[in-house]
């Protein structure tokens, strides 16, 4: 199987895993045939893209770190808590699953399809930051419950938009500087909205305080450098950034996992934490599984193996020879490297 953006599936291409709708039923069964409607009704819906079954994919299986129905679960949840008609703490035993999930499957390399729709983009983009920083934090060997901790830090981070008009979070243009000013105060309201709550703990608050604050001191709501950042504020920061640039939003098209990777990489060490950016880049796909690549030398290949500490250099294989190549450790091949996606 291969994950293709919406745009390139042919229609009567096989699907190769089930589509969810946003509360988590099936909506479309595995090696259910896509016709030419259904494929644009998919993108109206604003489903990024799908895996599908074919030839050059054969034999490649996807592993994702969190299923795709506990993340839906987790969006669902949020939603609920967001609209008052859950409370927080009932996300708790949600947080511990995803926890549980990554610890398990601690070696997998973070590959995760996006979920569905734009209406759920705000709660979907929660998960996945809270995901992302639960998985930084499991490389660096924290515990069980301090992985919790951060997870509902993760996952809580823009709690605060709530307090935020929907015109200003949802304006296609540019905001004006008083809108600018307005959107800055969401981590403080964010704070202020579990500060007292008990339950969770002073770094997950800090966390949800500290998420925009940059190394730099160009970050809000106070500005503050580098030692001056949490811990959990400094990870979220990364993932919450991560996340945002490959979703597909109102005024770009998402970027790939390696575009957001150079960008991470290219700004290391002035917003965000170096030391952290370095974790995370092991714990990414920069090529994900199923992904076609061309190489140097001319060879248009298909991504069967990400490698840790080694992102840029997966294991490949030949689309026309179907021979594999290592891109970390065949020495025949250290001069080649992947020179774009196709
Ligand atoms: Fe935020």
């Amino acid at each position: 199987m291969r994950f293709l953006s919406i745009d390139k599936i042919e229609p009567g291409s096989y699907l190769a895993k089930p589509l969810y709708s946003s509360k988590g039923t099936i909506f479309l069964k595995e090696h259910f045939q896509l016709t030419e409607v259904l494929l644009s009704r998919l993108k109206k819906l604003g489903v990024q893209g799908l895996y599908i079954e074919d030839e050059i994919s054969e034999g490649i299986m996807v592993d994702e770190v969190v299923s795709v129905q506990l993340r839906l679960e987790a969006s669902a949840k949020l939603e609920d808590i967001i609209k008052n008609k859950s409370n927080l703490a009932e996300m708790q035993p949600i947080i511990s699953n995803i926890v549980d999930s990554i610890i398990e499957k601690k070696d997998v390399i973070i590959q995760m399809q996006k979920l569905n729709g734009h209406h759920t983009y705000t709660y979907t983009h929660c998960i996945n930051v809270g995901i992302y920083s639960i998985c930084i934090g499991a490389k660096m060997g924290m515990d069980r419950e301090q992985l919790i901790k951060l997870g509902t830090a993760g996952i809580l981070h823009d709690i605060g938009k709530n307090n935020i008009p929907v015109e200003i979070l949802d304006k296609p243009g540019k905001l004006t500087k008083d809108e600018f000013e307005i959107i800055k105060s969401h981590p403080v309201f964010g704070y202020n909205m579990i500060k007292d709550k008990i339950e969770f703990s002073s770094v997950t608050k800090i966390g949800v305080l500290q998420h925009h604050e940059r190394c730099d001191g160009s970050g809000y709501p106070r500005g503050l450098k580098k030692d001056e950042i949490s811990l959990y504020g400094k990870i979220i920061a990364i993932a919450d950034t991560y996340d945002a640039l490959t979703s597909d939003r109102s005024y770009r098209a998402a970027y790939s996992p390696f575009e957001a990777y150079e960008y991470l990489m290219g700004d290391r060490d002035s917003q965000y934490d170096i030391s952290i950016i370095n974790v995370f880049a092991r714990c990414i796909a920069v090529y994900p599984v199923g992904s076609c690549v061309k190489l140097s030398d001319g060879t248009e290949a298909i991504v069967i193996k990400n490698i840790e500490d080694c992102a840029l250099r997966p294991v490949v294989r030949n689309i026309k020879t179907n021979t594999i190549i290592n891109l970390a450790h065949d020495k025949k091949y250290l001069n080649v490297c992947i020179t774009k996606m196709i």
